[in-house]
């Protein structure tokens, strides 16, 4: 019984889901993450996770949070609208045997925010494409991150917004309400900055970009 509010994450919930769950799973299981995670991850760890707490937002099958733990991280807590990602990252904490040291939150983040409260890293890769109202999600989000603050979007560029404009009209034509949003990166960094935050880590590729912030002192 789906206990999501909102008609983005009803989407969101169907369409990662099913066979294209199972087969990002299986991809997962052969190569590892996508190469901007690994980007992430690397750059994350680098920074030193022993001890830390992660917040892994929309983690889907669990890249980040499974690889944050056995680099030393204490628990993470990962919320996701997706019911099936859900499932496979305990399944992947399992084969992993490290299910204890997480716990998984099944909704809109917005609306779970106040019980999940802060972590000293927070992550979401992927996901604010996923999501319309960008501010919000980030301005919650971002106030929750007392160390680090990391997000992996689309570039803004003409091929990617060609991609969104073609994707969007078939997700249109097949029936489904999955959108994919672009956010300009200076919207982004404006409602992160607004937290105190400043960028301490960039990388991109044609599609992606990977951006860490850390708390100003
Ligand atoms: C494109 S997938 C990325 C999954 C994973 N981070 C990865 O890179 O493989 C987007 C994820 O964000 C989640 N998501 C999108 N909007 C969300 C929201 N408002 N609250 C919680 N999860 C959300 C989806 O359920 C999905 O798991």
């Amino acid at each position: 019984m789906s206990t999501l509010t909102c008609d983005t994450c009803v989407a969101v919930d169907s369409f990662f889901s099913g066979k294209r769950a199972k087969k990002k799973y299986k991809k997962y299981l052969k190569s590892g993450a996508d190469q901007s995670t690994k980007k992430l991850i690397a750059a994350l760890i680098e920074n030193d996770v022993e001890g830390i707490t992660l917040l892994d937002i929309g983690g889907g099958l669990g890249a980040i949070h499974h690889e944050l733990i056995e680099a030393g991280a204490s628990s993470a807590k990962c919320a996701d609208a997706s019911a099936d990602y859900i499932a496979i990252s305990k399944t992947e904490g399992e084969r992993r045997n490290h299910s204890e040291k997480l716990s998984y939150h099944y909704g809109n983040y917005i609306d779970l925010a106040e019980e999940l409260g802060s972590a000293d890293i927070v992550t979401l890769d992927k996901v604010i494409c996923c999501f319309d109202d960008m501010k919000e999600l980030v301005a919650i989000s971002s106030s929750k991150a007392t160390e680090l603050y990391a997000l992996i979007f689309p570039r803004n560029k003409w091929w990617t917004r060609l991609i969104v404009i073609f994707g969007n009209m078939m997700f249109a034509l097949l029936g489904k309400g999955f959108r994919i949003h672009l956010h300009p990166e200076k919207e982004v960094e404006a409602v992160v900055e607004g937290n105190g935050f400043e960028r301490v880590f960039y990388y991109n590729n044609i599609l992606w970009q990977v951006i860490v912030y850390g708390k100003k002192v």
